[in-house]
């Protein structure tokens, strides 16, 4: 065998050694599950960890018990090739799934696929000795291509012998195809059941299942896949959605039906999820199982699961009505925590332990950043604290809006309002118009708040229909509506101070303290009230003032805090939040074999530690956490020991706190992600560009001038550039002050 497989050896060792001993974590739960058996819906791996590795290659299969519940079936679709060897590979085109072009560039053909002229790389023109040297890629061209090229292609029986899996799975489609060049899926698969037993097969056909039927182990489940409802089935002749009316008759050759997700829960052409359908109910009541396929945690999902890929299993096996028998997926982790860890829980339980669940901009995953509707939801969904970013308006008015620009969080461009573009250089770079230009009646009464689009540029956009839902808030509304709920506390962040007092005649730290005040916050309630801001001079000013937490943001990425700075921050603060790449660094998204000392250090000197901010769309997350916003939180709680989470998306992080595989049992796939697991399994020259070590937080990174006084003018013009110039070199002689002073003391 050549070069590639003596790779794939070594890989496979390598991930085989991280192997431990496994229980499952399906069987630990009580048989309570509405599937056709009351036993735990089975988890199919498609082409293994497909999702990360090369759909059918060696690491997919071996990564599956690592990363997933022990008891979860490999699922191998079969090919023949020219000399009537199975093979494993997810289309039965070659192109996409192989690089089987750069060895055989004049092997393109055109046949016949189901009636359709189809023209690529067949499998039925080569030997199996000729794809010796065929290597598998990612097929999904938006995966890592990282693992690409290394491996050959995947025997059928290597499946059901080398990985030692605990069920095997193999999906059989295009007998008719095959038939053509006469080779016959009948005798191969006949032939292969004389030596091995494989738990599942599934077709689309039923002439071949019906063929099978009888023939092969007692122990085989024939299971009957529905495709597109439209499409025909060949041997009736009927089209798949009319089979689904007809399943006494598909129970005369088959145990189970395979069908797409959305068959049961479906979906409007706008991505919103439908009631489900009577499909599982009509498949139990026939007594067969029912099987659903196409789960991806970077497949575009319905709006209705908030980009969280483990809500999706949910609706799918912890109803009130049905459980399906088991799930076709790319990711198995995620329907191995959704089976082992998440279902039958109590979302309304809160205790408000540690880590907290603090929401930014409420829970603007879903709603438009601190409206209403955003805060209600966040409460909702189970949040311990709720956040608002304090700006101000014309008429001193403070309010919750996450950016000083309109521009940036509501429709104001499009208003009347757009002619108060200004450019503040002070503020930032670039035309904006700010909150402090409008006056609370207009901003209440004339804008509509806009939904945020952290990652549109992958073409990930929030909740259409909430794009422009709900109501801005008053700081005082907000108070009001935080005071009577069951939360911890609330945060209140402020920036752009010194801008405030200078330019625009406004203390916002007395005008917070006096909004607290009036509320009753002091007195009346038990929540913990925390001021966020990343200059240090506002916490200084609040410190002197009251006895709230207040909280330190660390806006740049650091690898670590110097014992100066440490000290520094203990003087005006008891927390301090820091960015996802200080915790976990990564390079061209993935983590880096570097636990980062920030946490430990910061905990050390009794500074608590909130990670932000965290997202549900895939895109947000490096490929270690197998875009599963479950696992990223897993991996900020368990290994980094974060004290709590801000996040777009509270209801992800609340429910992560209710799993039932906390602790030391807790089943394999719940262990954290291991900084540098993935990169070294990947081939040397494949390895992605080390990162630029990031800064130490020094002393001069947190101290601050002290916050100006709060000037009597409140019509001032933008500062001009000479100005502006003036008020730089004075900020640096106040910190050279502040510096010589301290080496003084
Ligand atoms: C296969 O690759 C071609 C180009 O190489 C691309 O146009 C096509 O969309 C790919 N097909 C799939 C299913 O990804
Ligand atoms: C595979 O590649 C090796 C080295 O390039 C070559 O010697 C061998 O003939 C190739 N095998 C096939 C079946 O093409
Ligand atoms: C399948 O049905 C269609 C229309 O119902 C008919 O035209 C066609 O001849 C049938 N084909 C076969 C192979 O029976
Ligand atoms: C079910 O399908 C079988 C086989 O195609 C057919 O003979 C039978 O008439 C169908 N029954 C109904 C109710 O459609
Ligand atoms: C999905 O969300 C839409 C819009 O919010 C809602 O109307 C619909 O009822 C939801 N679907 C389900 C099944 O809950
Ligand atoms: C869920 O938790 C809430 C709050 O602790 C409790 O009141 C309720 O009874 C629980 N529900 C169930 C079904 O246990
Ligand atoms: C990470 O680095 C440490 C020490 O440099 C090493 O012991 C460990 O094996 C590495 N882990 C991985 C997953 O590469
Ligand atoms: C922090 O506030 C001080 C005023 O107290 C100001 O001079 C300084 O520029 C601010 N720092 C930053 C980074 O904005
Ligand atoms: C503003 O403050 C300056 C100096 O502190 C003072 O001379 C002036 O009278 C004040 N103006 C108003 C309108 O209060
Ligand atoms: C916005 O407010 C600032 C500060 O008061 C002021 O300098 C600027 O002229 C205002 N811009 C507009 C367009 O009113």
């Amino acid at each position: 065998m050549g070069r590639g497989s003596r790779a794939c050896s070594v890989l496979g060792s390598a991930l085989l050694l991280l192997l431990v001993s496994l229980g499952s974590a399906a069987a630990q739960k009580g048989s309570t599950w509405k599937t056709l058996s009351g036993k735990a819906p089975v988890i199919i791996a498609k082409g293994g960890f497909s999702g990360l590795f090369p759909d059918s290659s060696d690491l997919a299969y071996q990564f599956v018990p690592i990363a997933s519940s022990p008891d979860t079936a490999l699922l191998c679709d079969v090919r023949l090739t020219k000399d009537g060897a199975g093979i494993c590979l997810p289309n039965i085109k070659m192109d996409n799934c192989t690089f089987i072009s750069d060895v055989f560039p004049q092997g393109k053909s055109t046949y016949n696929v189901n009636g359709v002229s189809t023209t690529g790389w067949f499998s039925v023109d080569f030997t199996s000795t000729d794809l010796q040297n065929v290597t598998l890629r990612q097929s999904i061209f938006s995966r890592p291509s990282y693992f690409d090229g290394s491996m050959q292609i995947v025997p059928v029986e290597a499946v059901l012998s080398v990985f030692k899996a605990p069920a095997v799975w193999l999906n059989v489609q295009h007998d008719s195809f095959y038939s053509q060049f006469k080779l016959s899926m009948r005798s191969y698969i006949l032939s292969l059941s004389k030596q091995y037993i494989a738990d599942y097969i599934s077709s689309p056909e039923v002439n071949f299942l019906t063929s099978i039927s009888g023939r092969v182990s007692k122990r085989t489940k024939l299971v009957f896949r529905f495709l597109d409802e439209r499409s025909i089935e060949p041997s009736t002749n009927q089209t798949y959605g009319s089979m689904l009316k007809n399943l006494t008759f598909v129970k005369t050759f088959a145990s189970g039906i395979l069908v797409p997700k959305n068959y049961i829960w479906p979906v409007t052409p706008d991505n919103y999820l439908l009631s489900y359908t009577s499909v599982a109910a009509d498949a139990h009541k026939a007594g067969l199982e029912i099987y659903a396929a196409d789960f991806a945690n970077d497949f575009t999902i319905s709006y209705n699961y908030s980009y969280d890929p483990l809500a999706e299993y949910l609706y799918f096996i912890d109803n009130d009505a049905f459980s399906v028998d088991g799930v076709l997926t790319d990711f198995p982790i995620t329907p191995s925590e959704a089976v082992g860890c998440f279902s039958n829980l109590n979302n309304s339980k809160t205790d408000h332990a540690k880590p907290l669940v603090i929401s930014h901009n409420g829970a603007s995953g879903d709603y438009p950043d601190c409206t209403d509707q955003a805060y209600q939801k966040a409460v909702d969904d189970g949040a311990d604290v709720i956040d608002c970013p304090v700006q101000v308006t014309k008429d001193g008015i403070p309010i919750c809006m996450s950016s000083i620009d309109l521009i940036d969080v509501t429709n104001v461009a499009k208003s009347e309002f757009a002619s108060q573009t200004t450019t503040i250089n002070d503020l930032k770079a670039g035309p904006g118009v700010f909150t402090f230009n409008l006056t609370w009646d207009d901003i209440s009464k004339n804008l509509k708040p806009m939904i945020s689009s952290p990652m549109n540029k992958y073409l990930l956009f929030r909740n259409p229909r909430n794009k422009n839902a709900g109501n801005f808030m008053r700081l005082s509304d907000f108070l009001a509506f935080a005071k009577d709920k069951d939360l911890s506390g609330i945060m209140i962040t402020v920036e752009n101070a010194a801008f405030m007092a200078e330019k625009l005649g406004f203390g916002v730290v007395d005008a917070v303290i006096k909004a607290l005040d009036d509320s009753g916050y002091n007195k009346q309630t038990a929540q913990k009230v925390m001021i966020q801001s990343t200059n240090s001079s506002v916490l200084v000013k609040f410190k002197q003032e009251t006895k709230y937490d207040l909280v330190y943001m660390i806006e740049e990425s650091v690898r670590d805090a110097a014992p100066s700075s440490l000290a520094d921050i203990k003087k005006f603060a008891s927390a301090v939040s820091v960015n996802t790449q200080s915790i976990f660094p990564t390079t061209n998204q993935f983590l880096i074999n570097q636990t980062n000392k920030l946490v430990p250090t910061l905990q050390s000197a009794g500074l608590s530690v909130y990670a932000y901010v965290l997202m549900n769309e895939f895109t947000s997350q490096p490929y270690d956490f197998f875009s599963d916003a479950t696992a990223q939180i897993n991996a900020y709680v368990q290994s980094a020991k974060v004290d709590g989470i801000i996040t777009d998306f509270p209801g992800t992080a609340h429910r992560y706190k209710l799993n039932s595989c906390m602790g030391k049992n807790a089943p394999d796939f719940m262990r954290p992600a291991q900084p540098g697991g993935l990169i070294s399994v990947m081939d040397q020259r494949a390895q992605p560009p080390a990162a630029a070590p990031m800064p130490l937080l020094t002393d001069s990174d947190v101290a601050e001038p002290p916050l100006p006084p709060v000037s009597n003018t409140t019509t001032a013009s933008s500062p001009s550039h000479a100005a502006l110039r003036m008020k730089t070199d004075v900020s640096i002689l106040v910190t050279l002050l502040v510096l010589c002073a301290s080496l003084l003391i």
